[in-house]
């Protein structure tokens, strides 16, 4: 059976853009460069981005294409008779689960951030009665998970809409109203008076501050970063390239992506940062930045209802068309490998990802005793520690040996598919780069990342 295609080229772009473009850039981001000190850590995250990051993409993009599956055949379908590279599929598909495991809860926060927005829930609160908000949410077991649960049932159901009429129609939509309201905020946000502050702090590098931090483990999280916000590593964004036919060179799509994903994330901290010093507010306080720091924010800004509405609409947008490119990733899973319905298939996981989802939902109530990565940590940091430090780095590198590797795929068919069509071709001339020194740098930040987090 022919596979079904996007119906355009801007369809393939701005979904690609919509699985990279997500938390990671509108939560993620801002609070791991608080925690860092800004712009140094930017710099660092900026340089992987297009060392490491992009070569992955174009890799990534180029085995979906040629083996026009899932990653949970694609390697099946490319690797040399009798190897073992398929077996990439395990840690790859439990890595899309995991990701998803506590994604939807954030998404799940979101939601429930837009409705509080729009009903002025926090219009005259002080600060310590935000923090009461929010802290009350986290102890609302029951709460969480309808939330959770009402995200995660929208996702599937644009899904079983099916690629073209579901997955590429919608979230077009929601892709350029984010782009367009994204531009409204940083507006906003750079005009407000003694914001300016916010701005050295984002875009003046202090490598004292980085130093400070700890340099082993800032170049690691920025490793992470670098991976988790193009969504590289597990086969989640090259599901995508299987949906395009071969009229462009893989390498200008890799492009685009990567450049709408840096714009968003650069763009986020525009809008976070010069807001949270103009109101004298801290930006490192860690995961909870978003909702926490930023309903004071709104408050104190005048029109801020609307404005504070306008942006939980932006992060939701943003982790929902995530959400739902990852659930088709899922979603071909089962249908390449059963053989089942789209329908059938997106039923099945709803149910296995609300179950599957709790974990991380519990971690922040029932749970919180369970703290596997220090003080302070729960479920959620240890499943996107899991993901972000480790399938996906280290997926990856597979990646990386799949493409260059005459045990593997080979760098002559990689390069061939990568180049079939108009566009930029990407360089031949960096075969030794890729295929030794960018596994190199991979593997020492790795090892000197775990090092720097767990014995120093
Ligand atoms: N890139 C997504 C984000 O920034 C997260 C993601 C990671 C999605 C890995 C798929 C795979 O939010």
């Amino acid at each position: 059976m022919e596979r079904e295609k996007f119906s355009s080229r801007l369809g393939f772009i701005l979904i690609s853009a919509g699985c990279a473009i997500g938390l990671g850039n509108v939560w993620r981001f801002p609070y791991i460069t608080g925690k860092y000190g800004g712009a140094a850590f930017v710099l660092i995250y900026l340089v992987f981005l297009v060392i490491l990051g992009l070569p992955v993409i174009v890799m990534e993009f180029a085995v979906g294409r040629a083996s026009q599956r899932s990653v949970a055949l694609s390697f099946d379908e490319l690797e040399p008779r009798g190897t073992k590279w398929h077996w990439f599929k395990y840690p790859a598909m439990a890595g899309n689960y995991l990701l998803m495991m506590f994604y939807t809860t954030i998404g799940g926060w979101m939601a429930y951030y837009v409705i509080k927005m729009v009903k002025g829930d926090f219009s005259g609160m002080d600060v310590s009665a935000v923090e009461g908000e929010f802290g009350a949410m986290l102890g609302n077991p029951a709460l969480m998970t309808a939330l959770m649960a009402a995200v995660v049932i929208l996702g599937f159901v644009i899904c079983a809409g099916g690629l073209q009429k579901g997955v590429e129609k919608i979230t077009k939509v929601m892709m350029i109203s984010l782009l367009v309201l994204m531009v409204a905020l940083t507006i906003n946000s750079i005009l407000l008076e003694g914001g300016q502050e916010g701005l050295a702090f984002y875009l003046k590098p202090d490598f004292g501050k980085l130093v400070e931090a700890g340099l082993g483990e800032a170049i690691f999280a920025a490793l992470g970063q670098a991976f988790f916000t193009l969504s590289i590593g597990m086969g989640a964004i090259a599901i995508f390239g299987s949906y395009i036919d071969r009229e462009r060179r893989l390498t200008g799509e890799a492009v685009n992506v990567l450049v709408l994903d840096t714009i968003v994330a650069l763009m986020a901290g525009l809008i976070i940062f010069p807001a949270c010093f103009a109101y004298n507010i801290q930006p490192d306080s860690g995961p909870n930045l978003l909702f926490i720091t930023l309903p004071n924010v709104f408050n104190a800004m005048p029109g801020g209802r609307i404005w504070g509405t306008l942006f939980f609409v932006f992060m939701f947008f943003a982790a929902i068309s995530t959400i739902v490119a990852v659930f088709q990733d899922l979603i071909s899973f089962a249908t390449d490998l059963t053989g089942c319905s789209v329908k059938k298939a997106a039923l099945l996981n709803c149910l296995v990802i609300i179950v599957l989802s709790v974990p991380c939902v519990l971690g922040f109530n029932l749970w919180s005793g369970f703290t596997p990565l220090g003080a302070g940590t729960g479920v959620l940091d240890l499943e996107d520690f899991l993901v972000s430090n480790n399938i996906l780095p280290l997926g990856s590198l597979v990646y990386v040996a799949f493409c260059t590797s005459r045990y593997g795929w080979g760098w002559e068919k990689f390069l061939g598919e990568a180049n079939t069509g108009k566009g930029i071709s990407f360089p031949s001339g960096v075969r030794f780069y890729i295929k030794w020194i960018l596994p190199a740098i991979m593997l020492f930040i790795f090892l000197q990342g775990y090092y720097a987090k767990f014995f120093s």
